[in-house]
């Protein structure tokens, strides 16, 4: 049976460091991370997440500015939002939460945060700067992923890395995170054929899908350690990843829980994100 990967435990942890060390900037006089965080419209899924962004903020000591904008803002109004932001010396950190009406042009909207406030890491800058192993602001729910690989103990290098998935936001920069971290890298995606056998091989699987079910519990190869990043609200109400957790439970060594796994850790990494952002870009703002 797995040990479970316990992310909202290693997530309070961090959060607490984060914590006293923004404490510790402003009882030495300096100002405390900022963030902006950018809700657009209302979707009920992105304003659970913003309201939890902006109270992990609270928690940690982080200042965070809330812009609240109308579903049917103009582009160019919320491009003028961002310039204004990208200006402001209390702000180290920039977050525009996605998904975006389709009225407005996402690349659009990310290209145009500084690349030095882009806590999100989605600029292709920042994406840039990881896959030539140069990190600054490195995507959340990577970085968060590896954060938990690490706390395993099991060595990176020359381990098979599968990732199931190949989004923007996740797939392709988990990518980068573990071939910088020396493993061999797969990437599995909507065209990959025979999808069981990529998972038989990994001795690291991550599934950043958003298919429930999509990854069987007994393709997990036995001894591996299984990081689920899918978070989908089943009709149900209950939230649940991609893989078959308790088949897989039975034959991995390490395995995340969906809720409590990697969820908590995304966050965490914003403010881990925002407070590098102060403290290492920002020392003349
Ligand atoms: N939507 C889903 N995940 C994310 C994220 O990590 N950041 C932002 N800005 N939007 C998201």
């Amino acid at each position: 049976m797995a040990t479970i990967i316990d992310g909202k435990a290693v997530a309070q942890q961090l959060r607490e460091l984060i914590r006293q060390k923004a404490l510790a900037r402003v009882a030495s006089g300096l100002r405390a991370p900022g963030l902006a965080v950018i809700l657009v419209g209302q979707d009920p899924a992105s304003m659970i997440y913003v309201a939890s962004k902006r109270k992990a903020c609270a928690e940690c000591g982080v200042t965070s500015f809330a812009y609240d904008l109308p579903a049917d803002v103009s582009q160019a109004q919320l491009l003028a939002k961002i310039d204004q932001l990208n200006a402001d010396p209390k702000v180290d950190g920039i977050l525009v939460q996605l998904p975006l009406p389709l009225h407005i042009d996402t690349e659009t909207v990310i290209e145009r945060i500084r690349p030095d406030k882009d806590v999100d890491g989605f600029h292709p800058y920042n994406v840039g700067r990881l896959a030539v192993r140069l990190p600054l602001l490195r995507p959340c729910t990577p970085y968060g992923v590896m954060k938990l690989l690490e706390t395993t103990g099991i060595p990176f290098k020359g381990q098979h890395a599968i990732i199931v998935g190949a989004s923007n936001l996740v797939g392709r920069p988990m990518g980068l995170e573990l071939l910088l971290a020396g493993c061999t890298v797969t990437t599995t995606h909507r065209f990959t054929r025979d999808l069981a056998d990529y998972v038989g091989a990994a001795d690291i699987l991550i599934s950043a899908a958003g298919k429930p079910g999509l990854v069987k519990g007994d393709w997990v190869k036995p001894g591996s350690v299984v990081i689920d990043v899918g978070i989908t609200r089943l009709p149900n109400g209950k939230i649940t990843g991609d893989i078959e957790f308790e088949i897989a439970a039975q034959r991995a060594a390490w395995i995340t829980p969906v809720p409590g796994g990697v969820g908590p850790m995304t966050v965490t990494m914003l403010l881990q994100n925002t407070l590098y952002a102060a403290e290492q870009l920002h020392t003349k703002l």
